[in-house]
């Protein structure tokens, strides 16, 4: 087994209270399956996928194997001016899992980079259209779309933009939230019914007020996934695409959560079977293994990037990363969507998502403190009772104590969220819902 660090002097730790880290380090070291091992030698049920990414649980023989053999086959090429065959595969096979018309990839490495690339190529493409006035964006109250600067400035949770004010996209807007925390404090596997239409503000106040004619796209994550699992009301994303249609504004599902098989079907656009104009992925399309992200768009954005009277060697769209389809990764996402495909994957995430949010109903409705319960597809939250004095503050204690008893959840804010790989079994679903079940009673 491999050491603990020597030292933590140097690491800075992402999204994490790093004074309070170093008080009560928490070091994996290994994994395998749906567990982790920790430099204490305890082993940890990954309750989460790892944050969302190893969808089809650690330490996968086909991927390690795929990524292996593509080290020794061509380990990395120039993507600038230069192709490299795995990238092209991989987008084949990323461009068939997708919805409609969904049909061009451009690859980058991270969710985060996935959201300003879409930002951009919404940019471009209206201004090849000769419509290059539109250049409002419009996201949601807390929305995620990562730590860029433009996804940051589309995204809505509150404590990511606080402190970066100077650096915010200047046109930018944001619609409510989709959550009623009274009539739908609790969700089970079907989508609320809202007496209200959240989406006339929108209509009646946001686009008015920038003109839709100068609107270039609306972002959503189909399912709020980063704030904590919240569920969009029946009908919502249908008419956000109708809202879209009628002004010629661009629709971006955000799915970096969503996508390959968190709901049971390949993305979120399946499962609501609404198709939007672009789509990001990341995370789950490797497994987590390797970073990789990327955008797919529909075939009219790319053909009308492409449809220019510049010199055939000028390049359409001034835009990529020195890692955008790197041959290791894209070899690594064929080989996770091929194991996907071989374990039937997505219908075990649904099949899981079932006995999940009936275990997560049934051990914590009635809990103290919990004033809300959220299921669909394989992921739940469980809410707990806001306390101003002390925001998120019992739900990180919650998380720290469940992983001391040998569960990885995550802390979102009030929530605690449950993701596990789609290949949890009966078994450690009971034992991720106990373990929680269990620590909010002693919070209580
Ligand atoms: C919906 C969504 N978009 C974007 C991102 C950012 O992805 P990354 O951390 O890979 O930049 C995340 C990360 O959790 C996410 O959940």
């Amino acid at each position: 087994m491999s050491q603990a660090p020597a030292s933590m002097d140097h690491l800075w730790l992402p999204f994490t209270a790093n004074r309070h880290f170093l008080q009560q380090p928490r070091v994996m070291v290994q994994a395998d399956g749906m567990h982790f091992t920790t430099q204490a030698g305890q082993q940890v049920l990954d309750g989460i996928s790892s944050l969302w990414c190893v969808v089809a649980g650690h330490n996968r023989a086909p991927i390690n194997q795929a990524i292996t053999q593509q080290l020794k086959t061509l380990d990395y090429a120039t993507a600038f001016q230069v192709g490299n065959d795995r990238a092209f595969e991989a987008a084949d096979r990323i461009a068939a899992l997708a919805p409609g018309d969904l049909n061009k990839v451009l690859f980058c490495s991270s969710g985060s980079e996935a959201a300003d690339t879409a930002i951009k190529l919404a940019l471009a493409y209206h201004r090849a259209r000769g419509q290059g006035h539109r250049q409002v964006f419009i996201g949601r109250e807390r929305g995620y779309h990562g730590v860029g600067l433009g996804g940051m400035s589309l995204g809505g949770i509150p404590g990511n933009r606080k402190v970066f004010g100077a650096a915010m996209m200047s046109r930018v807007d944001h619609m409510r939230f989709i959550h009623d925390p009274v009539n739908h404090a609790y969700i089970h596997g079907e989508l609320p019914q809202w007496s209200e239409d959240p989406l006339l503000e929108l209509e009646q106040r946001i686009l008015p007020l920038h003109d839709p004619s100068n609107v270039a796209a609306i972002f959503v994550e189909p399912i709020a996934g980063s704030a904590g699992w919240y569920i969009p009301p029946k009908g919502y994303l249908q008419r956000l695409r109708q809202i879209c249609d009628k002004h010629g504004i661009l629709l971006v599902f955000d799915e970096v959560i969503t996508g390959f098989g968190r709901m049971g079907t390949p993305f979120a656009a399946n499962y609501f079977d609404v198709t939007p104009d672009m789509l990001t992925f990341a995370k789950g399309v490797t497994n987590g293994v390797i970073p990789l992200g990327g955008v797919i768009c529909r075939d009219g954005i790319h053909a009308a990037l492409m449809n220019t009277d510049a010199p055939q060697h000028a390049i359409e769209f001034a835009h990529g990363y020195t890692y955008s389809g790197h041959p290791v990764a894209c070899a690594a996402a064929v080989a996770s969507m091929d194991l996907l495909a071989e374990e039937n994957l997505f219908q075990r995430a649904a099949d899981s998502g079932v006995l999940l949010g009936k275990a997560v109903h049934a051990a914590m409705r009635g809990l103290p403190g919990v004033v809300g319960i959220r299921t669909l597809g394989l992921a739940a939250a469980v809410e707990l009772a806001a306390d101003p004095t002390a925001p998120g503050q019992k739900a990180y204690n919650i998380f720290l104590d469940c992983l001391a008893h040998g569960v990885l959840v995550r802390s979102a804010g009030d929530n605690l969220v449950l993701a596990p790989a789609y290949v949890v079994s009966e078994s450690q679903i009971a034992q991720m819902v106990d373990t929680l079940a269990a620590s909010i009673k002693r919070h209580a």
